[in-house]
């Protein structure tokens, strides 16, 4: 790693962590920044630490997290629920070659489904919070579909996976953004002024709009509308990851993005840390295993315990924290040895 990744948001979490289940949505915007290897290797790093750990493929134009656990074609998938073709959620769930860590595959036959019906997108909400596990992570697509920020917004953890070079911090500039108007729309939408003076002044493309302006402008239509989106931005608190970092100079791109979603959506961001280039990574995707596995002492999966524990991640049986994580590398070798069988 180039250089210490922040350790006080980690402290600040910790205090608000509980035992209670925690949903984590990863998007990122632009497409192939290592949303989906980035699910299954923080998944595996957490049922590692003893966590029950579901992985939901909610990529639906392009589901493939399945490909990072070596199955080809998934016998259930999510689309067998979302199209009524089974009940329930958990009849879709498959297993792992760790009993801490099943998936719920994705599957990209059905054409539409990149747009739910409010509908089963309520109904897909209740089943996820229903599912017995300590952590759910789902794997979201690239973009700003709908269907992707309401996943983000609703889920309790939202973490944006970014790259250093500008096509990738734009998009995800874009997606953050996007899930403040959906946030706020969400909310003030059915008031149809509300939602006016939303919709235009997110459309009024002038570069240099502050949310802060927008609050201000709902304020001033009665104060309380003004208190209740200053409160819905307020706990609006996405985290970012930056992965494929190749130059010590790029740290500092992560620095300048939190900054700009500050003072830009009034949005605070918690940097988590970043994950180096490297080219072990695309081979354990060829392997069609989490890098994780193939690689538990590279700087790569020191990082993945990193970001665990600045996600406030506590190992459950007490054998590494944040101060001794680099001491995980030999669990995890330990671990890779049942997932060979
Ligand atoms: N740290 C890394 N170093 C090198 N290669 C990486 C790293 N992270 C991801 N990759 C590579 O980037 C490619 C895309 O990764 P991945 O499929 O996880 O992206 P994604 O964001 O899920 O893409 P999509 O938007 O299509 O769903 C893969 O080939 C993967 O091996
Ligand atoms: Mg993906």
């Amino acid at each position: 790693m180039f250089g210490p990744d922040p350790k006080d948001s980690a402290t600040i979490l910790l205090d608000n962590f509980s035992l209670e289940k925690r949903t984590w949505a990863v998007a990122g915007g632009k497409g192939g920044t290592g949303k989906t290897v980035l699910t299954s290797n923080l998944g595996v790093g957490l049922a590692i630490l003893g966590y029950k750990v579901i992985l939901i493929d909610a990529d639906l134009g392009g589901a493939d997290l399945h490909l990072s656990f070596g199955m080809p074609v998934p016998k259930r998938n999510l689309n067998d629920f979302l199209s009524g073709r089974v009940e329930s959620l958990e009849d879709v769930i498959l297993p792992t070659p760790s009993a801490n860590l099943s998936i719920i595959c994705g599957g990209s036959e059905l054409i539409g489904l990149a747009n739910l019906p409010h509908q089963r997108k309520e109904k897909l909400k209740r089943h996820i919070n229903n599912l017995d596990a300590d952590f759910i992570l789902v794997d979201l697509g690239a973009g700003t579909a709908y269907n992707t920020l309401d996943f983000f917004v609703i889920s309790n953890e939202g973490v944006i996976v970014c790259n250093p070079e500008p096509q990738a911090k734009i998009d995800a500039y874009a997606f953050v953004k996007n899930a403040v108007y959906r946030r706020l729309l969400q909310n003030f939408g059915r008031n149809t002024i509300l939602k006016d003076i939303i919709l235009k002044f997110g459309n009024s493309g002038q570069r240099a709009t502050k949310i802060r302006n927008l609050i201000e402008m709902l304020g001033n239509h009665m104060p309380e509308f003004g208190d209740k989106a200053q409160t819905l931005v307020d706990d609006f608190r996405p985290k970012l990851i930056m992965n494929k970092v190749r130059k010590k100079t790029q740290l500092e791109d992560a620095e300048r993005f939190v900054y700009l979603v500050r003072e830009y959506l009034s949005v605070e961001m918690e940097y988590l840390g970043h994950i180096e280039h490297d080219e072990r990574v695309v081979d354990a995707c060829e392997n069609m295993r989490p890098f994780l596995l193939e690689q538990p002492n590279s700087k790569v999966s020191l990082s993945i315990y990193n970001i665990l524990f600045n996600m406030g991640v506590t190992d459950r049986q007490l054998r590494y924290d944040r101060t001794s994580y680099k001491k995980m590398s030999k669990g995890v070798r330990l671990e890779s040895k049942l997932w060979k069988d």
